[in-house]
This record gives C-alpha cells, sequence and structure tokens, in this order.
C-alpha cells in the first residue's frame, strides 16, 4: 500500500486506549454470557414513534434528494430560536448550521478556528474522542487536567497558563460533562469566559446534554458578556430525544464563521439528508414534553444510585449534577479504575468504563452509565460496592 498521511495515522495516538474492558465485555456477550452493560452513552429505548412518523412521512412525501447544504431553512429557525428562549442571546437561522451530529460539528468547529499545528486546549477527563477529533483537524490536543476534589471542574488560572505556554487557538468544554456527570456552575464559566477573553481563545462548548440536568440549571457560555463572538455551540438530538443513529446536530456561532462553516460542509458532509431534518424539526416542536420523558429515567436513577451509595462509604460519587453517567470514586480499594474495572467484569459480569479511559485526572474511578432498567441498575451497582468494600478490607488486613 502507498504511504498514507500522517494526518490520518496518528488520529489516535496508538497504544492501550482503556477501552479493553468494553470490549472485553463486547466480546463475553457474543459468547453468550449474560453482562450487564453499564459502558457506554446509548439509552435504553428507541427514537420516539411520533418521530420516526415524521422521518416516514417526510421521506414518503419525496424529501429523499440533496437538502440544503446548511440545513433545511425551518430547522435552522427552530435550533435558532431554542437557543434564544433558552438562553437570551439574540439567534437567527444564519447563526445556525445544521450537522451530521455533534461529533461531526466538534470536527468542523476545530477546522474554523484552528489552523494546522495550532494548539487546541481541551478537558480531561474528557470525551474519547476528543483528541482524535483535534488531530483530525491537524491541530494539536493539549489537555487541561482537573481534579476529583474540584469536581473535575477546570481553573481558568491553568487555562489562562496552558494558552499562554502554547499560544493556543481554542479551548473545548462539556457541561453537563460526559464522563464525569459535572455541571459547569455560573462562577467557574465567567472564569473560564475571562480567560477566553484574556487569552483570544475561541471556546468551543459542547452542549449536547443540555437536556439533562439533575441538579443546578444549564448555562450556555456563549450568553456571557464578550463570549458570543468568540464561541461555538455543538448540539445535537441525540441525547435529548434518543436520535443517535439519526446523525443530525448542529453548530451555533457567528454568521461569518457560520458561512465559513457551509463552505466546509460543501466539500465535506453536502448536508444531512432532508427526511432526518424534517423528523428533527417535528422533534423540536414538541418543546420540552418529550425532551422530559427521555431524560426522566436517567434522572431517577441517578437518584437510585446515590441512595445506594449511602448505605455504604468504600465507594464515593462525584457530584453527578447532569448527563446519564455518574463518575464513582473507588480508590480506597488501592485498584486502579482499570484493573477495578477488570476485576469486577470477571467476577461479577457487571462492565464499566475505568475512569483511566477518558484521559489521566480521572485515575482511580470509573464510570457508570444510567442505560439498564432501574431494578438492574441497582443491583448492579449496590454489587459494585458490595465488591470495592471487600477489596477494601483485604487491603487493610493485608497491611
Ligand atoms: C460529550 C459528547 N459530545 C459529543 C458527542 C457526540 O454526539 P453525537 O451523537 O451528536 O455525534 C457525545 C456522544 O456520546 C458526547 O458524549
Amino acid at each position: 500500500m502507498a504511504k498514507l498521511s500522517s494526518r490520518i495515522t496518528s488520529i489516535t495516538s496508538g497504544g492501550s486506549d482503556g477501552w479493553e474492558v468494553f470490549y472485553r465485555a463486547r466480546t463475553m456477550i457474543a459468547a453468550g454470557e449474560d453482562v450487564t452493560e453499564l459502558t457506554i452513552g446509548e439509552h435504553d429505548v428507541r427514537t420516539d414513534d411520533s418521530i420516526l412518523d415524521a422521518m416516514h412521512h417526510s421521506a414518503r412525501g419525496g424529501h429523499t434528494g440533496y437538502a440544503l447544504v446548511p440545513g433545511v431553512q425551518a430547522l435552522r429557525q427552530a435550533v435558532a430560536d431554542r437557543i434564544q428562549t433558552r438562553t437570551g442571546v439574540p439567534t437567527g437561522p444564519e447563526n445556525v448550521m445544521i450537522t451530521p451530529g455533534g461529533q461531526s460539528a466538534l470536527f468542523s468547529a476545530h477546522m474554523a478556528v484552528c489552523a494546522p499545528g495550532d494548539t487546541a486546549l481541551f478537558v480531561d477527563p474528557y470525551y474519547a474522542t476528543y483528541p482524535g477529533t483535534i488531530r483530525a483537524t491537524s491541530a494539536t490536543p493539549v489537555s487541561i487536567q482537573t481534579r476529583a476534589s474540584d469536581a473535575f471542574l477546570p481553573s481558568a488560572k491553568e487555562i489562562t497558563k496552558a494558552a499562554q505556554t502554547h499560544n493556543a487557538r481554542s479551548l473545548l468544554i462539556n457541561s453537563p460533562n460526559n464522563p464525569t456527570g459535572s455541571v459547569y456552575p455560573r462562577e467557574n464559566l465567567e472564569a473560564i469566559a475571562q480567560a477566553c477573553v484574556e487569552n483570544d481563545l475561541w471556546l468551543i462548548s459542547d452542549e449536547v446534554y443540555d437536556t439533562q440536568i439533575w441538579q443546578g440549571e444549564h448555562i450556555s457560555p456563549r450568553a456571557l458578556p464578550g463570549m458570543s463572538d468568540r464561541t461555538l455551540v455543538v448540539g445535537s438530538l441525540s441525547k435529548s430525544h434518543a436520535m443517535t443513529g439519526s446523525r443530525i446536530g448542529w453548530i451555533v456561532g457567528p454568521k461569518d464563521a457560520i458561512q465559513c462553516l457551509i463552505d466546509l460542509a460543501t466539500s465535506t458532509t453536502y448536508g444531512v439528508p432532508g427526511y432526518i431534518q424534517d423528523a428533527s424539526l417535528f422533534a423540536l416542536q414538541q418543546g420540552d414534553a418529550l425532551e422530559e420523558k427521555v431524560a426522566a429515567p436517567f434522572r431517577r436513577r441517578r437518584a437510585l444510585i446515590l441512595d445506594v451509595l449511602a448505605e455504604q462509604n468504600t465507594v464515593t460519587a462525584i457530584p453527578a449534577n447532569g448527563a446519564m453517567y455518574t463518575m464513582l470514586d473507588i480508590r480506597a480499594t488501592g485498584l486502579s479504575g482499570f484493573d477495578f474495572a477488570q476485576a469486577l467484569l470477571t467476577e461479577h459480569k457487571i462492565a464499566v468504563m475505568p475512569g483511566e479511559s477518558f484521559g489521566t485526572s480521572a485515575a482511580g474511578h470509573i464510570r457508570v452509565a444510567l442505560t439498564v432498567d432501574d431494578a438492574k441498575l441497582s443491583v448492579s451497582v449496590r454489587t459494585l460496592c458490595q465488591f470495592a468494600q471487600k477489596l477494601a478490607q483485604d487491603r487493610t488486613h493485608a497491611s
């Protein structure tokens, strides 16, 4: 084979990526074993029938040809209205481009603001695709480390330090956060915004979990003073409407940036299927009720987990104020998140993600996805806690 570009061969950094537990669980399931999967962020319900009916109706009505590259006007307008209503920032369709999912929006946003070789900052722990997405644009990813004791919130001081050391162009944040469940509070976002202004950084704000808030409020940093001209918001219907497979999302930002992003889409995706866009418009028109229906099981299960954790004191939770995950601290066992997850899978056939799969800041933690039914989740987390307690006791006796 002729040589491939260094850009594409370096998208993944190679070596162990911490996803071994996930792949091992999948292999066990394929072999017929009964494994409880608390690994990835996929709902345990499918897209609502009413949305599928709208999709069918649109496709049968002939909306199967090329759709407008930036998105159909009515959907751009609906996204703009939704964002303006929720944030108060004046937003029109010219500020919106429809994308094939939030992932494509993350890539496009970095393409828009980083030239090859520029540094793009992101926060550790992070959603697994972040560094690869940045490398795919030929920019250089640099992580901002965080601490469990600060609920994994990034400090503005460290952002400034990294921005100045690397002459960075952008910062990517994600609230509500995957993998930690943290919701960035206003003071933290204000400090981050100030660091962006002072260091002339673009802020790429991944808000795909904005409808999954269990405590506190979702604040979009685009609404903070001085930020609407330097923020690109990434949104999606994947999580809010259980539409992961429909690949539908958006970027919201300054009109001139959106214009350039449309040029990028014209030479890459050439837009999103019209029937998916029509179904998405229908979904948004249903308002909060449908979003709450999709979010409700996660809200309930997060409360269930906190109840189970209250029965013991070996495993503790990082305040999980949003998103469909809870990050648990298992350092009392003396094991790494990776070794704990491997042992839990071997002993109890429960699969969770090691914190180390999401960078280095969440070492000694595990992420539990709230994506199985309530009863199964309660039993699994109770088993997990008992397993951790036993490991912690064995450790005390051994020392
Ligand atoms: C933080 C975060 N951002 C973006 C995405 C991508 O979402 P989409 O399905 O819209 O591409 C995910 C998916 O899990 C995610 O967790």
